[in-house]
């Protein structure tokens, strides 16, 4: 643990190494753009994205007074299920402010943001295509289109996801990313979610609604939040943009 001073207004900065700050004294904020996020007392942390992910966290951190925080390493906190978990636990709760509109993290929304870029311009160009056929559905949903509509932008969206994972997978395999494998079974394990679905809607099961939307959310958004993420922090230090 190695322990940092910041004066009240001072942005906290990333260390080069993955690791949490633990606030010892003092107070600190969490904000993305000029949008407050969240206060942080003794014993908060943050930049948790950096050891679950080695990707940086989408939000930035100011201190509001004079602040002592520790830094701690990924190192010491790998291999402890409890820390793990509260980790997660905290970057889903954040995530979900980052991703809605409102407060609560009720209503869907798939409008691009900047904090989703990857950094790597043609998966970035991908994901916002993906994004405006989700709120296309979205909106042909609200306005109860009939069923032959609504699985036709179904069935854009999951096959112009499938050519994307595709193309994902095939530049990770070309500059050797460690994680490829498992980034492409997450991948497959999308893809079978929502075939699933689709074949419940097919058979005439369940109907799309404002359920399947918030699954869509999720479904696009955590990914290219998480796995992408991290893939575009790799392909950046191999100077792909
Ligand atoms: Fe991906
Ligand atoms: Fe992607």
């Amino acid at each position: 643990m190695v322990p940092h001073n910041f004066a009240a207004g001072d942005r906290i900065q990333k260390e080069k190494e993955r690791g949490i700050y633990v606030i010892k004294e003092g107070r600190c904020e969490i904000f993305l753009n000029d949008d407050k996020m969240e206060m942080l007392d003794r014993g908060d942390f943050f930049f948790e994205s950096t050891v679950l992910f080695g990707s940086p966290d989408l939000y930035q951190v100011r201190a509001i007074n004079n602040t002592e925080a520790y830094f701690i390493g990924s190192e010491a906190l790998e291999n402890i299920p409890i820390v793990q978990w509260k980790l997660f636990e905290l970057y889903n709760k954040r995530l979900s402010r980052i991703t809605s509109n409102g407060d609560d993290g009720s209503t869907p929304n798939f409008q691009w943001k900047e904090e989703y870029s990857v950094s790597v311009q043609e998966i970035d160009a991908d994901h916002k295509r993906m994004l405006e056929a989700a709120e296309k559905l979205n909106r042909a949903i609200e306005i109860k289109e009939n069923r032959e509509v609504l699985n036709d932008i179904l069935d854009f969206l999951i096959t112009y996801t499938r050519e994307h994972f595709k193309k994902e997978e095939d530049m990770m395999k070309s500059y050797f990313y460690p994680e490829a494998e498992e980034h492409s079974k997450k991948h497959a394990k999308l893809t079978e979610e929502v075939l699933s679905l689709k074949n419940t809607f097919d058979a005439g099961e369940i109907e799309m609604d404002s359920e399947f939307i918030n699954f869509l959310q999720s479904w696009i958004i955590d990914h290219i939040l998480t796995e992408d993420m991290q893939c575009g922090t790799f392909l950046n230090h191999r100077s792909i943009y």
